[in-house]
């Protein structure tokens, strides 16, 4: 039998207790990686890692510097050198109109969104030298369409989206490969945020179908399936790729 492709390789996968990042984890154990779940809510990140092979659970609010360094810490010591990073942990608060946008709705986007993914980008940098090691940010198709009433999430994906060119040029030189993820609208509870008041699960998912021209929403595992292929080796030689994953909606 193949050897899994990400046979023992240590994978932090942030905000990974439910929708995108939770089958991040599911794929990627499967694929043989040890997979570590940080997130803010323990309860359903420790019941997601009890079902996954080799998984473990952190708790880490990606907006706190120390709690980063902690954790980072604390797997070295622990588990083993990390080889993967997914910055995926993400906040959307979305029907705000720009002129009614609080500052601090402003900077909460950019802390979870901008800041948390930097603090990530940074230690990789300094932490993983001459490991293969690989960074994934999860931005959004905002970051280059921009979403009329979600302001501080496009800017802050568009943040994001930068973050990662400027990573994959930092981290060249060491071999570190950083790459981002564009997906398109995908049921999970951030999806479901956008309802309307009196709007059902699927009148929101029927509103948005037409934005992507291959006809219909993506699911979480559409996503997770190009996660696991530029983490891995197959992606040995791709670095500093947002790669729209939305079934033509950017196009
Ligand atoms: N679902 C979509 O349609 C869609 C589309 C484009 C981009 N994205 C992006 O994909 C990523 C995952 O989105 P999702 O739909 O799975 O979201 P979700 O809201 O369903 O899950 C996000 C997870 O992140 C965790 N989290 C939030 N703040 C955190 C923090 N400060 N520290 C640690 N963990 C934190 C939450 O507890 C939750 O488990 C996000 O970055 C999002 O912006 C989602």
């Amino acid at each position: 039998m193949a050897t899994p492709e990400l046979e023992g390789r240590i994978a932090l996968i942030t905000g990974a207790a439910r929708g995108l990042g939770a089958q991040m984890a599911r794929r990627f154990a499967a694929a043989g990686a040890r997979v570590v779940i940080a997130d803010l809510d323990e309860a359903a990140g420790r019941a997601l890692a009890a079902e996954l092979p080799g998984a473990g659970f952190r708790r880490l609010d990606v907006t706190c510097e120390a709690e980063w360094l902690a954790t980072w810490d604390a797997l070295e010591r622990d588990v083993g050198p990390v080889r993967i990073l997914v910055n995926n942990a993400g906040f959307y608060r979305p029907n705000v109109p720009l002129e009614q946008m609080e500052l601090a709705l402003w900077q909460k986007h950019f802390a979870i969104n901008a800041d948390g993914p930097f603090l990530g980008c940074r230690e990789a940098l300094r932490r993983m030298k001459g490991c293969d090691g690989v960074v994934l940010n999860i931005a959004s198709t905002a970051a280059i369409n921009g979403f009329l009433n979600g302001a501080a999430y496009s800017a802050s994906k568009a943040a994001l989206a930068m973050l990662t060119r400027i990573a994959a040029k930092a981290g060249g030189p060491q071999g570190l490969r950083v790459n981002g993820i564009m997906p398109g609208a995908t049921p999970t509870d951030m999806l479901r945020g956008n309802k309307l008041p009196g709007q059902s699960d699927e009148e929101l998912y029927a509103s948005l179908r037409p934005y992507h021209p291959l006809g219909r929403l993506a699911t979480p595992d559409d996503i997770a399936g190009v996660a696991l292929f530029l983490c891995s080796d197959q992606a040995a030689f791709i670095s500093g790729v947002l790669l729209a994953v939305d079934g033509g909606a950017a196009a």
